[in-house]
């Protein structure tokens, strides 16, 4: 069966943007966030004020005294927010791309928090039995690269990633786990019908256009 996102899109209509958004991710940067300093280099995603890691960010609750997981990390700027000591987080970062972790780990010694920085393919380094309370994927919404060889902020033109994260995520939330998953009905996969298929309930916890050109929703996702 195909998606109905996928029926809907025009992909070129949506090349333009890509480049102009990514465009804005090709040199270094060093920005704040939420008392950090975030060191972002060229071809990382940036975590601008406009970018997701905020829209992700500004409709979170407050998470205290939880397991979790930040899944591609980045620059790390979602999971070390959240390993503020103050908050009382146990917080794992991962990402695929080895630059990813290497600069996660350097914000987190820079802005002092304490995490693990783990490089991996989704779930893919952790044992089967290993589960948390909050799972964060702010996941590639891009669909193609963009000219370059810096680019390194991960694209899944046909949702494969989203759909493999969904495939595994029931057996990695522990019971009463919540995962967060940014998602446009422009783009990639049809998301809620994956969920209903893998026995999670989702809703959306927020809406935005930013600056993409998309609309994107970030969705709740719990055990059905
Ligand atoms: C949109 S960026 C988000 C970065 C960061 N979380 C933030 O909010 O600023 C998506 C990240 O997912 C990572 N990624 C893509 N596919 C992945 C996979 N299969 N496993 C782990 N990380 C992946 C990319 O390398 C990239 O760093």
């Amino acid at each position: 069966m195909r998606d109905a996102a996928e029926e809907a899109i025009e992909w070129a209509e949506l090349e333009p943007w890509q480049y102009r958004f990514s465009a804005r991710n090709d040199y270094p940067a060093i920005i704040p966030f939420r008392g950090m300093r975030i060191y972002a280099p060229g071809g990382l995603y940036h975590p601008w004020p406009l970018s997701s890691s905020h829209f992700i960010a500004d409709r979170l609750p407050g998470i205290r005294g939880q397991k979790v997981l930040d899944l591609g990390c980045g620059t790390g700027v979602l999971g070390l927010w959240l390993a503020d000591p103050e908050y009382g987080n146990c917080v794992t970062l991962t990402d695929i791309d080895p630059v990813s972790v290497a600069v996660t780990e350097c914000n987190a010694m820079a802005n002092e928090r304490f995490a693990r920085v783990v490089q991996a393919d989704l779930f893919g380094a952790f044992d089967e039995e290993r589960m948390w309370e909050c799972v964060i994927f702010n996941a590639p919404l891009l669909c193609t690269a963009p000219p370059g060889t810096g680019h390194r902020m991960g694209t899944d033109p046909e949702g494969h990633t989203t759909k493999r994260f969904l495939a595994e995520l029931p057996s990695r939330l522990e019971r009463n786990g919540v995962g967060y998953l940014p998602w446009s009905r422009q783009v990639g996969a049809d998301v809620p019908r994956l969920c209903r298929e893998h026995g999670l309930r989702a809703e959306c916890v927020g809406r935005d256009w930013r600056e993409s050109g998309l609309e994107v929703q970030l969705l709740e996702i719990r055990r059905g």
